[in-house]
């Protein structure tokens, strides 16, 4: 498909709030995201070597690896901000890779993320933050910029969501690291994209909080019916949201496939999990 075509014909990034299931176009219901011969390196560092990935419109797929394996950089290719050195990622059926910046500008207004370090603006407040995209954008109801009132009122229920209600005047410098990380969630969730990339988004956070953070993310999936992406070092929050689980090893996703027969491949990395993690007090 050609890159102009990207999300033309039908814009749902923004689905009405409203708590009803969302019908999507029926071409938007099988793969959502295929990549494919992924190559990337920086200097003499081969990061990507080969990969590929499929995901399904509608799933929540966890990916695992060992730290600096290379799944920041891979979300990063697949939102755009980072051009891969070959191989392709189409996103429902468009090779971004081969789209000008324009066209991948306009494949991206359609997929959020949660970067590893949450990412704020420094000079912004967190109310500022969390309103930057809803202010980039028009209302797909109205076609006219979000009133002021609206803003305010999806910020305030957004930051109410992730448990920081009142600290819209708040510098990211005056909140902790996983309060700036669950900033960064609500300045997601309230833009409300239909393809959400999570980069370790309960990594520092307390349990209790984790757990919250991770139904946050199955519920955000299910009402957007969206398709997300999510990199954890966190194997309870894996269990708890993955439809499928990825290991990227080497360069490359090794092992992708449903929870159960994923502990089931012969690998160190998932045996190691295997025979130590315990998931309500019984063995995977
Ligand atoms: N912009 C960059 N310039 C140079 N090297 C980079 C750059 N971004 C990533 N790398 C290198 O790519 C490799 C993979 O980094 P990446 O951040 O994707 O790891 P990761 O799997 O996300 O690790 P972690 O689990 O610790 O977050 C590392 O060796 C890193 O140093
Ligand atoms: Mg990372």
């Amino acid at each position: 498909m050609r890159c102009d075509k990207l999300y033309s014909d039908f814009d749902f990034r923004f689905l009405p709030d409203n708590g009803i299931e969302h019908d999507l176009p029926t071409n938007t219901l099988q793969l959502m995201i295929r990549v494919r011969n992924l190559y990337k390196r920086y200097g003499n560092t081969s990061v990507l070597k080969g990969l590929n990935l499929d995901v399904n419109q509608g799933e929540i797929l966890v990916i695992l690896g060992r730290s600096g394996v290379g799944k920041s950089v891979l979300l990063r290719q697949i939102i755009g901000i980072e051009k891969p050195d070959s191989g392709s990622i189409e996103v429902n059926g468009v090779d971004i890779t081969q789209c000008s910046k324009n066209d991948v500008y306009k494949a991206v207004r359609n997929m959020g993320m949660l970067f590893q370090g949450a990412a704020l603006f420094d000079s912004m407040n967190i109310e500022q933050n969390t309103a930057f995209y809803l202010r980039q954008h028009n209302d797909p109801l109205t076609k006219k910029p979000f009133e002021d009132p609206v803003i305010q009122k999806k910020v305030k229920e957004a930051l109410a969501t992730v448990g920081l209600q009142g600290t819209e005047h708040k510098m990211p410098s005056d909140l902790s690291g996983g309060m700036r990380k669950r900033a960064g969630l609500a300045r997601l969730l309230v833009y409300r994209p239909s393809i959400l990339l999570y980069d370790e988004p309960t990594t520092g956070l307390d349990p209790v909080t984790a757990q919250q953070i991770n139904e946050l993310i199955v519920q955000t999936q299910k009402e957007l019916k969206g398709t997300s992406i999510v990199v954890t070092h966190d194997i309870h929050s894996a269990f708890f949201m993955a439809d499928r689980l990825a290991l990227h090893k080497d360069g490359k996703i090794a092992h992708v496939a449903d929870t159960k027969t994923f502990m089931n491949f012969n690998d160190p990395m998932i045996r190691y999990l295997k025979e130590n993690y315990t998931l309500t007090g019984s063995k995977i």
